[in-house]
């Protein structure tokens, strides 16, 4: 069992003959509009096609990373000017013109996959699995918020009194700012600008500075279907330095942030300090993540769940498992599958097709969680001996596990592939009152066999995705509305019916007739 589950787990020719995102194929049938190709593919059509190795490999082998000039402060300005100025242009561009093009950028994705992956690679040191499925994601914003906007933005008539007509209205509300993480450096990009733009509004985007060179091939490649140049401005960057400048630019109309929670705040703190208008903040951010899993549950299926949730993408989503919670009477069993199933996981060269984790960001993350492993081996119990990654590359991290005494003894997010795990008995409810005293709000797996526990505790949770009997990443959009609440963000859900609501401005219009 535990080289089935390590061999399943990841693997480019397994994902491509899987479902998107690694999660279960989602029950059909979906809205058939808001999809085009890449939910076909996500069913293994044609991506499962063998010879689909071919170009990712020739893709890997060409690709390097260019390098990108970085902006200054000063530069805030003129981009946001510029794509003030096009607000007028592309507002008034009708949203089925806007949708078409960004339709047209997503198949343009579609065919760069190989290239677009390979710069995931090369870049983010995502395996083959995660960089494809990445891709996809960044697909199914651009198709699925340009259709939400062609319905949405339809003025809707309202009934009122006889010798009056009344019209709600949905607009742009003028030029946002983007800024995104390097975690994923093209879905998330590429979901925040989508949901502006098909909206109307224009975007000075600013992502992560470890990943510029994959958010300037975006940005190509929506100036190639159609988008104006000055419509969308892309500003490279520290966040300390062009990140604070852009959020406090004059003329901007709202933030989009998903990143940590600590800057979010800052964000937050620079908005309400600014004079003139009130503006809108949408921030997604971490997660302390826990999986509660009862004596009922089967223990090989958690075993899954949790290598999938834990160490999937080197630990580095933001909701991956952090806190597994395991009932005494199924701890030894769950945690001896958990460490047969880590220890044979492949960690090292990304570029390789048979690479399970890839090594962590940059060097600072790799000190972080080096320091935190320290400090875990001092105070807490390793739950099974780390296996060695298979190269000596830099900033490798094999995923490894430390049972720790409390729920509250895992206060800080730490981004890699090291869980915490605590044994629990008694009444699940107060485990998840406990989970909810933390403040973070992101996900939550559950794994039991009594229906009505799963239900009572998604009920009491007060946490954005509750994920019942399976793993815990991978929300699929238009189909698992994700994000959370608390310190784990404000809300809307990226990829749900109501994120695109926050872009817009509502106007009412009375007319006497
Ligand atoms: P980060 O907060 O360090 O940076 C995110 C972005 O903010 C980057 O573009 C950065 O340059 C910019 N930034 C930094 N300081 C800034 C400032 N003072 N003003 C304006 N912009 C600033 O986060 P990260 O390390 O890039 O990403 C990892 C974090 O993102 C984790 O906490 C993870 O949980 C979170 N995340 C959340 C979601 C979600 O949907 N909830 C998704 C992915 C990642
Ligand atoms: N949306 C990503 C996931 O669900 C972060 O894993």
């Amino acid at each position: 069992f535990v080289h089935q589950l390590a061999d399943e787990s990841v693997g480019l020719r397994e994902l491509l003959r899987s479902p998107l995102h690694a999660s279960p194929a989602p029950a059909l049938p979906l809205p058939a509009d808001l999809y085009g190709p890449s939910r076909r593919n996500s069913g293994g059509v044609d991506l499962a096609e063998e010879a689909m190795l071919d170009p990712l490999l020739r893709a890997l082998a060409s690709t390097t990373v260019p390098v990108v000039p970085m902006a200054e402060p000063g530069d805030v300005a003129a981009a946001v000017a510029a794509a003030r100025t096009a607000f007028a242009g592309w507002s008034s561009t009708p949203v089925e013109r806007r949708g078409a093009i960004l339709r047209e950028a997503a198949d343009a994705m579609q065919r760069e996959l190989p290239h677009l992956c390979a710069l995931l690679v090369r870049e983010a040191f995502k395996t083959w699995g995660d960089a494809v499925a990445e891709v996809r994601e960044a697909i199914d914003f651009l198709r699925y918020y340009s259709r939400q906007a062609e319905r949405l933005m339809q003025p809707e008539s309202l009934p009122g009194p006889t010798g009056e007509s009344n019209e709600l209205r949905l607009e742009g509300r003028g030029t946002w700012a983007c800024i995104s993480p390097w975690n994923f450096p093209l879905a998330i990009f590429t979901g925040q600008v989508a949901a502006a733009l098909a909206t109307g509004n224009t975007v000075v985007a600013k992502p992560a500075e470890q990943t510029p060179a994959i958010a300037r091939e975006t940005v190509t490649l929506l100036h190639a279907a159609g988008v104006p140049v000055a419509a969308l401005r892309l500003l490279h960057g520290t966040g300390e330095t062009v990140g604070a400048a852009l959020v406090k630019a004059d003329g901007i109309a709202g933030v989009v942030f998903t990143g940590s929670t600590e800057v979010a705040r800052l964000i937050a703190r620079s908005l309400a300090d600014r004079d003139g208008p009130i503006l809108p903040l949408i921030a997604e951010t971490g997660g302390i993540n826990a999986m509660l899993v009862d004596s009922t549950a089967l223990p090989e299926q958690v075993a899954d769940a949790v290598v999938q949730s834990a160490f999937r993408s080197a630990g580095q989503r933001c909701s991956a498992l952090r806190l597994l919670c395991l009932h005494e009477g199924i701890a030894d069993a769950v945690l001896e599958m958990v460490g047969g199933a880590a220890r044979e996981l492949a960690c090292g060269d990304p570029g390789r097709l048979d690479t399970d984790v890839g090594p962590v960001i940059d060097a600072t993350a790799y000190d972080n969680l080096r320091r935190h492993v320290g400090r875990l081996q001092r105070e807490a119990r390793a739950c099974f001996p780390p296996a060695a990654p298979r190269e000596a590359l830099p900033n490798l991290v094999p995923p490894q596990a430390f049972e720790v005494k409390r729920v509250a003894d895992v206060a800080q997010e730490v981004f890699g592939p090291v869980l915490h795990v605590v044994r629990w008995s008694g009444d699940p409810l107060a485990l998840v009152d406990e989970i909810n005293s933390l403040g973070w709000g992101l996900t939550l797996g559950v794994q039991t066999r009594i229906d009505s526990r799963a239900q009572a505790i998604a009920a009491r949770a007060r946490i954005g995705n509750v994920y019942v009997n399976r793993n815990m990443i991978g929300a699929v959009v238009g189909v698992q509305p994700f994000g959370g609440e608390g310190l784990s963000g404000t809300g809307p859900k990226a990829g749900g019916p109501h994120y695109l609501l926050r872009f817009c401005a509502e106007r009412t219009v009375t007319v006497n007739t």
